[in-house]
């Protein structure tokens, strides 16, 4: 086994009788790309709760560089270095970039405890909200109160607010969801960056096929919340099942032009 740095075994949660995640086996190599993909209700946000600790599951484990932290609440899965984006928006609307930022380094950081009886501590933490508005792009809308900035700028934000904390491990639940269709690259590339320049390990959950064929180390395909498949981008996009089961309806670039 080489630089595993997530991996769950036989995660798994049912609502009732609905199983959203059937005994998923995962293996994240450290500083790698890895997206999650599969149609709507596939488990994908499930298996992020579990593995975050926002959602305790049924059965089975999730361990972090190691170490078993299934039964962790998130606020420690952050501090232990995971970081997670949700699905919604999750920024505060009243208050500026600057201090939405500010806010998730200081609250997610190791010392929030501490922070309110030191101001060194505070002025830290400024410092740090203006490098990760610096990485990403939003740089001169410091005091732009967050409600007012463009939905992509958005984006970048909860990004940011991502970062803050500086986690070893992203786990971003459709990032570029909502956004207009020339901002994507974008924002993936930004991504992608921090991926690589800063050595960190992204997990995606992405509908965009194209933008996860282009950025992805490795791809899970979920199904009905089982592992349908596991492998490289270019493994993925020839896998027969794949095709059948969920990418002939969303990867339309992929499909021959001769029909219309
Ligand atoms: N809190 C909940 N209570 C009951 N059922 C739930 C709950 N959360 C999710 N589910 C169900 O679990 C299944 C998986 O949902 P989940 O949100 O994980 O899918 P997803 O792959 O993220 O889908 P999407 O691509 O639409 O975001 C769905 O059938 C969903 O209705
Ligand atoms: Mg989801």
């Amino acid at each position: 086994m080489s630089d595993v740095i997530l991996e769950t075994h036989d995660l798994r949660r049912e609502f009732g009788a609905l199983v959203a995640v059937d005994d998923v086996n995962v293996k994240i190599e450290a500083g790698t790309l890895h997206s999650i993909i599969g149609p709507n209700g596939a488990g994908k946000t499930t298996f992020f709760n579990l593995v975050s600790g926002t959602l305790p599951p049924t059965s089975g484990t999730v361990f972090f560089k190691g170490e078993d932290i299934t039964a962790l609440p998130v606020h420690r899965t952050i501090h232990l270095g995971l970081g997670r984006s949700f699905q919604i928006t999750n920024i505060f609307p009243n208050l500026t970039v600057l201090e939405n930022v500010r806010l998730a380094a200081q609250a997610m950081g190791r010392d929030s405890f501490r922070l309110l009886r030191s101001h060194g501590r505070y002025d830290q933490y400024l410092d740090r909200a203006a490098e990760v508005l610096d990485q990403v792009g939003l740089s001169g809308q410091e005091l732009m109160p967050a409600s007012t900035l463009p939905h992509g700028d958005q984006r970048k934000l909860e990004l940011g607010m991502i970062l803050a904390p500086d986690p070893e491990v992203l786990m971003l639940d459709e990032p570029t969801a909502g956004m207009a269709a020339e901002q994507v690259p974008e924002l993936m590339d930004l991504v992608q960056r921090i991926q690589e320049d800063g050595d960190k390990t992204v997990v995606l959950v992405e509908h965009n096929m194209n933008v996860v064929m282009r950025v992805s180390d490795r791809i899970t395909v979920m199904h009905q919340g089982a592992v349908l498949a596991e492998g490289t981008a270019s493994e993925i996009a020839g896998d027969e099942r794949v095709q059948t089961a969920y990418l002939g309806e969303l990867y339309d670039d992929a499909k021959p032009e001769a029909e219309s």
